[in-house]
Protein backbone atom coordinates (compact mmCIF):
# COMPACT_ATOMS: atom_id res chain seq x y z
CA UNK A 1 0.00 0.00 0.00
CA UNK A 2 2.39 2.33 1.24
CA UNK A 3 5.21 1.17 -1.90
CA UNK A 4 2.50 2.26 -4.31
CA UNK A 5 2.16 5.93 -2.48
CA UNK A 6 5.51 6.57 -2.89
CA UNK A 7 5.92 5.08 -6.54
CA UNK A 8 2.89 6.97 -7.66
CA UNK A 9 3.63 10.00 -6.22
CA UNK A 10 7.32 10.47 -7.13
CA UNK A 11 5.86 9.93 -11.00
CA UNK A 12 3.06 12.24 -10.53
CA UNK A 13 6.18 14.71 -9.55
CA UNK A 14 8.60 14.10 -12.19
CA UNK A 15 5.93 14.13 -14.69
CA UNK A 16 5.14 17.43 -16.72
CA UNK A 17 2.80 19.01 -16.00
CA UNK A 18 3.09 17.53 -12.23
CA UNK A 19 0.34 15.75 -10.84
CA UNK A 20 -0.56 14.33 -7.79
CA UNK A 21 -3.43 11.36 -7.71
CA UNK A 22 -6.80 12.41 -6.04
CA UNK A 23 -7.46 9.14 -4.09
CA UNK A 24 -5.07 10.34 -1.57
CA UNK A 25 -7.10 13.03 -0.60
CA UNK A 26 -9.11 10.83 1.93
CA UNK A 27 -7.30 9.94 5.22
CA UNK A 28 -8.88 10.71 8.22
CA UNK A 29 -8.34 14.86 8.12
CA UNK A 30 -9.13 14.22 4.43
CA UNK A 31 -12.24 12.87 4.95
CA UNK A 32 -13.73 14.79 7.44
CA UNK A 33 -12.95 18.50 5.47
CA UNK A 34 -15.00 16.38 2.66
CA UNK A 35 -17.98 16.06 5.11
CA UNK A 36 -17.31 19.61 5.60
CA UNK A 37 -17.63 20.12 1.82
CA UNK A 38 -20.47 18.55 1.53
CA UNK A 39 -22.41 20.75 3.62
CA UNK A 40 -20.80 24.02 1.95
CA UNK A 41 -23.76 26.21 0.76
CA UNK A 42 -21.22 26.50 -2.15
CA UNK A 43 -21.19 22.59 -3.04
CA UNK A 44 -24.77 22.79 -4.65
CA UNK A 45 -24.18 18.35 -5.61
CA UNK A 46 -25.07 16.56 -2.71
CA UNK A 47 -28.43 19.18 -2.55
CA UNK A 48 -29.57 18.66 -5.53
CA UNK A 49 -29.15 14.83 -5.46
CA UNK A 50 -30.64 14.49 -2.01
CA UNK A 51 -33.95 16.60 -3.66
CA UNK A 52 -34.01 13.80 -6.40
CA UNK A 53 -34.20 11.30 -3.31
CA UNK A 54 -36.42 13.47 -1.15
CA UNK A 55 -39.04 14.75 -3.92
CA UNK A 56 -38.35 12.04 -6.97
CA UNK A 57 -38.57 9.02 -4.97
CA UNK A 58 -41.61 7.81 -6.85
CA UNK A 59 -40.02 8.29 -10.27
CA UNK A 60 -36.61 6.40 -9.46
CA UNK A 61 -38.94 3.74 -8.19
CA UNK A 62 -40.52 3.42 -11.43
CA UNK A 63 -37.72 4.03 -13.55
CA UNK A 64 -35.80 1.20 -11.95
CA UNK A 65 -38.95 -0.89 -13.34
CA UNK A 66 -39.23 -2.02 -9.04
CA UNK A 67 -42.00 -4.64 -8.49
CA UNK A 68 -43.40 -5.37 -5.25
CA UNK A 69 -43.63 -9.20 -5.52
CA UNK A 70 -40.10 -9.59 -7.18
CA UNK A 71 -36.77 -9.75 -4.78
CA UNK A 72 -33.81 -7.80 -5.57
CA UNK A 73 -30.79 -7.09 -4.21
CA UNK A 74 -30.20 -2.69 -3.90
CA UNK A 75 -26.30 -2.41 -3.76
CA UNK A 76 -24.66 0.83 -3.18
CA UNK A 77 -20.95 1.63 -4.01
CA UNK A 78 -19.21 4.14 -1.33
CA UNK A 79 -22.15 4.21 0.64
CA UNK A 80 -20.27 6.97 3.00
CA UNK A 81 -23.34 8.08 5.56
CA UNK A 82 -26.24 6.76 3.65
CA UNK A 83 -28.67 10.43 3.83
CA UNK A 84 -29.77 10.00 0.31
CA UNK A 85 -30.25 6.80 0.39
CA UNK A 86 -32.31 6.61 3.23
CA UNK A 87 -34.94 8.76 2.08
CA UNK A 88 -35.21 5.84 -1.07
CA UNK A 89 -34.99 3.00 1.33
CA UNK A 90 -37.71 4.66 3.99
CA UNK A 91 -40.51 4.56 0.66
CA UNK A 92 -39.27 0.80 -0.47
CA UNK A 93 -39.68 -0.21 3.01
CA UNK A 94 -42.75 1.39 3.87
CA UNK A 95 -44.65 0.23 0.65
CA UNK A 96 -43.40 -3.27 1.31
CA UNK A 97 -40.79 -3.65 -1.59
CA UNK A 98 -38.97 -6.80 -1.57
CA UNK A 99 -35.48 -6.43 -1.26
CA UNK A 100 -31.87 -6.25 0.64
CA UNK A 101 -29.88 -3.21 1.12
CA UNK A 102 -26.01 -4.30 0.58
CA UNK A 103 -23.83 -1.26 1.26
CA UNK A 104 -20.11 -1.33 0.15
CA UNK A 105 -17.33 0.97 1.44
CA UNK A 106 -13.73 0.60 2.06
CA UNK A 107 -14.31 1.94 5.81
CA UNK A 108 -15.21 -0.40 8.04
CA UNK A 109 -15.97 2.46 10.58
CA UNK A 110 -18.23 4.21 8.10
CA UNK A 111 -20.29 1.32 7.47
CA UNK A 112 -20.76 0.11 10.97
CA UNK A 113 -22.65 3.76 11.88
CA UNK A 114 -24.31 3.15 9.00
CA UNK A 115 -25.89 -0.07 9.72
CA UNK A 116 -26.35 1.35 13.39
CA UNK A 117 -28.46 4.11 12.09
CA UNK A 118 -30.62 2.41 9.58
CA UNK A 119 -31.23 -0.46 12.26
CA UNK A 120 -32.77 2.12 14.42
CA UNK A 121 -34.49 4.06 11.41
CA UNK A 122 -35.50 1.36 9.16
CA UNK A 123 -36.00 -2.07 11.74
CA UNK A 124 -37.67 -3.98 9.13
CA UNK A 125 -34.52 -3.12 6.46
CA UNK A 126 -31.92 -6.19 6.30
CA UNK A 127 -28.65 -4.52 5.82
CA UNK A 128 -25.58 -6.18 4.94
CA UNK A 129 -22.64 -4.26 4.96
CA UNK A 130 -19.84 -5.65 2.88
CA UNK A 131 -16.36 -4.11 3.41
CA UNK A 132 -13.87 -3.99 0.83
CA UNK A 133 -12.89 -3.57 -2.80
CA UNK A 134 -16.00 -2.46 -5.45
CA UNK A 135 -15.39 -5.23 -7.58
CA UNK A 136 -14.63 -8.42 -5.36
CA UNK A 137 -17.36 -7.84 -3.51
CA UNK A 138 -19.69 -7.71 -6.70
CA UNK A 139 -17.87 -10.61 -8.51
CA UNK A 140 -18.97 -12.55 -4.99
CA UNK A 141 -22.56 -11.16 -4.90
CA UNK A 142 -23.09 -11.94 -8.70
CA UNK A 143 -23.36 -15.67 -7.22
CA UNK A 144 -26.93 -15.31 -6.13
CA UNK A 145 -27.89 -14.88 -9.59
CA UNK A 146 -30.62 -12.41 -7.50
CA UNK A 147 -32.30 -9.43 -9.46
CA UNK A 148 -29.95 -6.09 -8.48
CA UNK A 149 -30.02 -2.35 -8.71
CA UNK A 150 -26.52 -0.79 -8.37
CA UNK A 151 -25.33 2.50 -7.24
CA UNK A 152 -23.03 5.00 -7.59
CA UNK A 153 -23.97 8.44 -5.82
CA UNK A 154 -22.60 11.51 -5.73
CA UNK A 155 -20.94 11.86 -8.68
CA UNK A 156 -18.17 10.14 -7.11
CA UNK A 157 -17.17 8.98 -10.87
CA UNK A 158 -16.10 12.09 -11.74
CA UNK A 159 -12.99 11.78 -10.42
CA UNK A 160 -12.00 9.48 -13.16
CA UNK A 161 -11.17 10.22 -16.76
CA UNK A 162 -13.38 9.59 -19.49
CA UNK A 163 -11.61 6.61 -20.43
CA UNK A 164 -11.47 5.08 -16.78
CA UNK A 165 -15.13 5.63 -16.44
CA UNK A 166 -15.89 3.32 -19.45
CA UNK A 167 -13.59 0.86 -18.00
CA UNK A 168 -14.98 1.29 -14.43
CA UNK A 169 -18.62 1.23 -15.83
CA UNK A 170 -17.35 -2.28 -18.55
CA UNK A 171 -16.15 -4.23 -15.13
CA UNK A 172 -19.68 -3.10 -13.54
CA UNK A 173 -21.66 -4.76 -16.18
CA UNK A 174 -19.51 -8.20 -16.18
CA UNK A 175 -20.29 -8.42 -12.46
CA UNK A 176 -24.08 -7.78 -13.38
CA UNK A 177 -26.99 -10.13 -15.02
CA UNK A 178 -29.07 -8.80 -18.04
CA UNK A 179 -31.58 -6.63 -17.31
CA UNK A 180 -29.58 -4.93 -13.96
CA UNK A 181 -29.44 -1.62 -13.78
CA UNK A 182 -27.19 0.75 -12.42
CA UNK A 183 -28.16 4.02 -10.92
CA UNK A 184 -25.41 6.72 -11.76
CA UNK A 185 -25.45 10.01 -10.26
CA UNK A 186 -23.72 12.98 -11.93
CA UNK A 187 -23.00 16.15 -11.53
CA UNK A 188 -24.60 18.16 -15.18
CA UNK A 189 -22.69 20.68 -17.31
CA UNK A 190 -23.60 24.01 -16.49
CA UNK A 191 -22.30 27.69 -15.89
CA UNK A 192 -18.94 28.68 -14.50
CA UNK A 193 -20.54 30.60 -11.77
CA UNK A 194 -22.27 28.20 -10.45
CA UNK A 195 -19.25 24.98 -10.83
CA UNK A 196 -16.41 27.11 -9.72
CA UNK A 197 -17.72 28.29 -6.49
CA UNK A 198 -18.23 24.79 -5.60
CA UNK A 199 -14.49 24.03 -5.60
CA UNK A 200 -13.87 27.79 -4.54
CA UNK A 201 -15.32 27.97 -1.63
CA UNK A 202 -15.37 31.31 0.42
CA UNK A 203 -14.39 29.31 4.10
CA UNK A 204 -11.33 27.96 2.19
CA UNK A 205 -12.63 24.44 3.38
CA UNK A 206 -11.90 22.85 -0.56
CA UNK A 207 -7.96 24.35 -0.50
CA UNK A 208 -7.63 23.11 2.80
CA UNK A 209 -8.97 19.52 1.69
CA UNK A 210 -6.59 20.12 -1.56
CA UNK A 211 -3.34 20.86 0.40
CA UNK A 212 -3.99 18.08 3.00
CA UNK A 213 -2.05 15.85 0.16
CA UNK A 214 0.87 17.87 0.75
CA UNK A 215 0.35 17.33 4.30
CA UNK A 216 -0.12 13.78 4.13
CA UNK A 217 2.87 13.50 1.60
CA UNK A 218 5.27 15.34 4.65
CA UNK A 219 3.99 13.19 7.29
CA UNK A 220 3.55 9.57 5.27
CA UNK A 221 6.66 9.93 3.13
CA UNK A 222 9.00 12.47 5.16
CA UNK A 223 8.30 15.25 2.96
CA UNK A 224 9.34 18.43 3.41
CA UNK A 225 6.27 20.83 1.65
CA UNK A 226 5.59 23.92 2.69
CA UNK A 227 1.86 24.86 2.95
CA UNK A 228 2.11 28.53 2.81
CA UNK A 229 4.22 28.40 -0.41
CA UNK A 230 1.50 26.36 -2.59
CA UNK A 231 -2.02 27.68 -3.14
CA UNK A 232 -5.38 26.11 -4.20
CA UNK A 233 -6.50 27.05 -7.41
CA UNK A 234 -9.51 24.86 -9.19
CA UNK A 235 -10.54 25.91 -13.27
CA UNK A 236 -13.27 25.65 -15.09
CA UNK A 237 -14.69 25.62 -18.70
CA UNK A 238 -18.26 25.13 -19.35
CA UNK A 239 -17.09 24.08 -23.01
CA UNK A 240 -14.94 21.37 -21.93
CA UNK A 241 -17.28 20.14 -18.70
CA UNK A 242 -14.31 19.49 -16.44
CA UNK A 243 -13.29 20.90 -12.87
CA UNK A 244 -9.85 20.90 -12.38
CA UNK A 245 -7.81 21.52 -9.23
CA UNK A 246 -4.45 22.32 -9.03
CA UNK A 247 -1.98 23.50 -6.37
CA UNK A 248 0.13 26.42 -7.80
CA UNK A 249 3.77 26.69 -6.49
CA UNK A 250 4.00 30.76 -5.58
CA UNK A 251 7.60 30.61 -5.06
CA UNK A 252 10.73 29.22 -7.21
CA UNK A 253 11.37 25.96 -4.50
CA UNK A 254 12.73 22.66 -4.04
CA UNK A 255 10.81 19.96 -2.06
CA UNK A 256 12.56 16.86 -0.72
CA UNK A 257 10.57 13.74 0.14
CA UNK A 258 12.25 11.00 2.16
CA UNK A 259 11.03 8.06 0.70
CA UNK A 260 11.69 8.61 -2.89
CA UNK A 261 14.82 9.91 -1.86
CA UNK A 262 14.24 12.69 -4.43
CA UNK A 263 14.17 16.62 -4.49
CA UNK A 264 11.86 18.14 -6.78
CA UNK A 265 12.44 21.73 -7.88
CA UNK A 266 8.85 24.02 -8.70
CA UNK A 267 8.82 27.26 -10.07
CA UNK A 268 7.10 29.87 -9.43
CA UNK A 269 3.24 29.78 -10.92
CA UNK A 270 3.97 25.86 -12.04
CA UNK A 271 1.16 23.93 -10.99
CA UNK A 272 0.19 20.33 -9.57
CA UNK A 273 -2.93 18.77 -11.30
CA UNK A 274 -4.52 16.93 -8.19
CA UNK A 275 -8.27 15.93 -9.42
CA UNK A 276 -10.62 16.47 -12.31
CA UNK A 277 -14.06 16.58 -11.42
CA UNK A 278 -16.02 15.96 -14.53
CA UNK A 279 -19.58 17.16 -15.35
CA UNK A 280 -22.12 15.01 -17.95
CA UNK A 281 -24.06 15.38 -20.43
CA UNK A 282 -25.93 12.56 -22.36
CA UNK A 283 -23.54 12.67 -24.96
CA UNK A 284 -21.09 12.89 -22.85
CA UNK A 285 -22.48 9.74 -20.90
CA UNK A 286 -23.54 7.88 -23.86
CA UNK A 287 -19.34 8.04 -25.28
CA UNK A 288 -18.38 6.47 -22.09
CA UNK A 289 -20.71 3.46 -22.37
CA UNK A 290 -20.68 3.40 -25.82
CA UNK A 291 -18.10 0.43 -25.33
CA UNK A 292 -20.10 -1.60 -22.65
CA UNK A 293 -22.99 -3.37 -22.17
CA UNK A 294 -25.46 -0.76 -20.58
CA UNK A 295 -27.60 1.95 -22.10
CA UNK A 296 -29.41 4.88 -20.63
CA UNK A 297 -32.77 3.90 -19.90
CA UNK A 298 -33.87 7.39 -17.92
CA UNK A 299 -32.61 10.58 -16.65
CA UNK A 300 -34.22 12.02 -13.17
CA UNK A 301 -32.68 15.84 -12.36
CA UNK A 302 -33.27 17.85 -9.17
CA UNK A 303 -35.91 21.19 -9.51
CA UNK A 304 -32.60 23.42 -10.92
CA UNK A 305 -31.15 20.25 -13.50
CA UNK A 306 -27.70 20.70 -11.31
CA UNK A 307 -27.31 16.96 -11.37
CA UNK A 308 -28.82 13.78 -12.39
CA UNK A 309 -29.43 9.99 -11.56
CA UNK A 310 -29.40 8.53 -14.59
CA UNK A 311 -31.21 4.86 -14.94
CA UNK A 312 -28.49 2.22 -17.05
CA UNK A 313 -29.59 -0.45 -17.90
CA UNK A 314 -27.34 -3.90 -18.67
CA UNK A 315 -27.99 -5.40 -22.09
C1 LIG B 1 -16.42 13.15 -4.27
C2 LIG B 1 -15.55 13.29 -6.48
C3 LIG B 1 -17.79 13.94 -6.06
O1 LIG B 1 -15.30 16.08 -7.35
O2 LIG B 1 -17.05 17.06 -6.54
C4 LIG B 1 -15.19 17.98 -3.71
C5 LIG B 1 -14.71 15.56 -4.55
N1 LIG B 1 -13.25 17.60 -4.52
N2 LIG B 1 -14.49 19.11 -3.66
C6 LIG B 1 -16.13 16.23 -6.46
C7 LIG B 1 -14.40 17.02 -4.27
C8 LIG B 1 -13.31 18.90 -4.13
C9 LIG B 1 -16.04 15.37 -5.21
N3 LIG B 1 -16.42 13.94 -5.50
Amino acid sequence: MKSIFITEVHQGLSSTPKTLPSKYFYNKKGDALFVEIMNLPEYYLTLSELDIFQNKTQELIEALGLQLDAYFELIELGAGDGTKTKELLKVLDQKKYNFDYFPIDISANALELLKQDLNKEIPNLNVQTRQGDYFEILASLKMSKKPKIVMFLGSNIGNMNDELASKFIYNLGSNLQTDDKLLLGVDLIKAKDIVLPAYNDCKGVTAKFNLNLLDRINNELGGNFKLDKFKHQPEYTQKEGIAKSFLVSTTNQTVKIQATERMYSFTKGEKIHTEISRKYNDTVLNKIIANTDFEIQNKIMDSKAYFADYILKRN
